[in-house]
């Protein structure tokens, strides 16, 4: 007998992996990536830096799996890390180290010294301790670090305050106002040699106009310390490109892309280096997390649809209320009535939540699909309330492959020991 719940088949020429054979083959909850997806996204900012000496170097952290990495790597993409973990994770891709930038407020001496061994293009050096360490690191070391010095350009990205980056009351960069003596400073340091400038606005940024003031604020910084006699090789204008969660409307890649590198040729620096570090753009798009309908939990206020999902599996909504859509994997076509849900994880938390107020037609056993789930989702997932983490799958054509294998509850406590009787 043909279920009511089988969806229609793919048209044949797709290539396609369902869902619910992939949760009954890996289990839940379980994030799905899409190779073709990353690729696509990849593509997009190749295509339009072809033709222009501008770069993407991916922000690992937004999903530093392996076989992410090695998509990227693959299409020849750099990548900007922020932590020494990160850089032997890009080292095990196979990573040109020439493509490696590292970021970051707090790098520490054997990070440094783990990256100076490895050759990488460049340190983005976010305050003036951090200019002395290096120096004194790479002098030790009879080796030269190659620096940008990444500068707060002082402008609001109009996104949500924990992800801007770019204001003066945040931690991070230069002030601009102290960026042209900082140079000066890096310039008398003979460990160090000077090959670029950066900045970083803040992520998921679904306007264009605040890049582009940041734009105009840092060419008229690199004016001002060429005039100096310094000379800036690269501008890194960082990642933060947003993507569409729910209803925002951000450019295409293309489109941001095309439209930063015409404002740099219209103010005369076409030739310049450009360096681009997306993380979200690229990746968060490309995934979702599968998760499991364990129970209906109807209430006098809210109707509660517990999912074996937590917050520590997709820490996103509780850390800053965001949104992720969430799909059922198979659409009821009996009556199970539709109901307002709040869909919540197995956490002792009231903020464990993976969507409040959703309209679902839902029954215990059912799939969801948390959607957007590729950037910021397994990455910053944890072992809170001892849960295992998700396993993570691949799809690449018709094949599904497992790219990390679900944690096991004895691997989260192998590490501890008990003291002496
Ligand atoms: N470069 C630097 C120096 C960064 O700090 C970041 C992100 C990126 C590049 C990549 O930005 P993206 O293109 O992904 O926006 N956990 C938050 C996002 C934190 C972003 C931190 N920095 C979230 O889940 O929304």
């Amino acid at each position: 007998a043909v279920s009511p719940l089988k969806p229609p088949a793919p048209p044949s020429s797709s290539k396609s992996v369902p869902l619910t054979t992939l949760a009954r083959q890996f289990g839940t909850p379980l994030y799905v990536y899409s190779r073709a997806a990353l690729t696509c996204a990849y593509q997009a900012y190749a295509q339009a830096c072809a033709g222009h000496n501008a770069k993407v170097y991916y922000a690992v952290k937004a999903n530093s799996n392996l076989a992410v990495l090695d998509v990227f790597a693959k299409l020849g993409a750099g990548f900007d890390i922020v932590s020494g973990g990160e850089l032997a994770r890009v080292l095990k891709v196979g990573a040109d180290p020439e493509k490696i930038v590292f970021s970051g407020v707090g790098k520490s001496v054997s990070e440094m010294q783990s990256a100076l061994n490895a050759g990488v293009k460049c340190f983005n050096i976010e305050s003036l301790p951090e200019l002395h360490r290096l120096h004194e690191i790479a002098a030790n070391t009879g080796k030269t670090a190659r620096v940008s010095l990444r500068v707060n350009p002082d402008v609001d990205a109009k996104t949500h305050a924990y992800i801007s980056t770019g204001l003066k009351s945040n931690k991070f960069g230069i002030a601009f106002d102290e960026a042209r003596a900082a140079y000066r400073t890096a310039a008398s340091m003979e460990s160090l040699e000077i090959i670029g400038i950066d900045c970083h606005i803040g992520s998921q940024i679904t306007d264009i106009a605040p890049y582009l003031d940041a734009l105009d604020k840092m060419l008229e910084l690199i004016e001002s310390i060429e005039a100096d006699g310094i000379k800036i090789s690269h501008l890194d204008m960082g990642g933060g490109l947003g993507i569409c969660y729910d209803a925002e409307t951000p450019p295409a890649i293309s489109t941001f892309v095309h439209t930063l590198l015409s404002h740099l040729a219209k103010r005369g620096h076409g030739h310049r280096e450009i360096l681009f570090e997306p993380g979200r753009s690229l990746v968060g798009n490309a995934g979702i997390l599968l998760t499991k309908v364990e129970y209906l939990k109807p209430g006098a206020a809210k109707n509660f649809a517990i999912v074996d999902a937590g917050m520590n599996d997709l820490a996103r909504p509780a850390m800053y209320q965001a949104y992720h859509d969430l799909i059922p994997v198979l659409q009821h076509r009996d009556n199970t009535p539709q109901a307002l849900y709040d869909v919540v994880g197995p956490v002792c938390e009231s903020g464990d939540w993976l969507g409040r107020d959703r309209t679902l037609a839902l029954k215990s056993g059912d799939l969801l699909a948390a959607r957007s789930a590729g950037a910021y989702s397994f990455a910053m997932s944890s072992n809170y309330n001892t849960r295992p983490r998700a396993a993570e799958v691949m799809v690449a054509g018709e094949h599904a492959y497992l790219v990390r294998a679900r944690e096991t509850v004895e691997e989260l406590f192998a590490a501890e020991m008990r003291l002496p009787d």
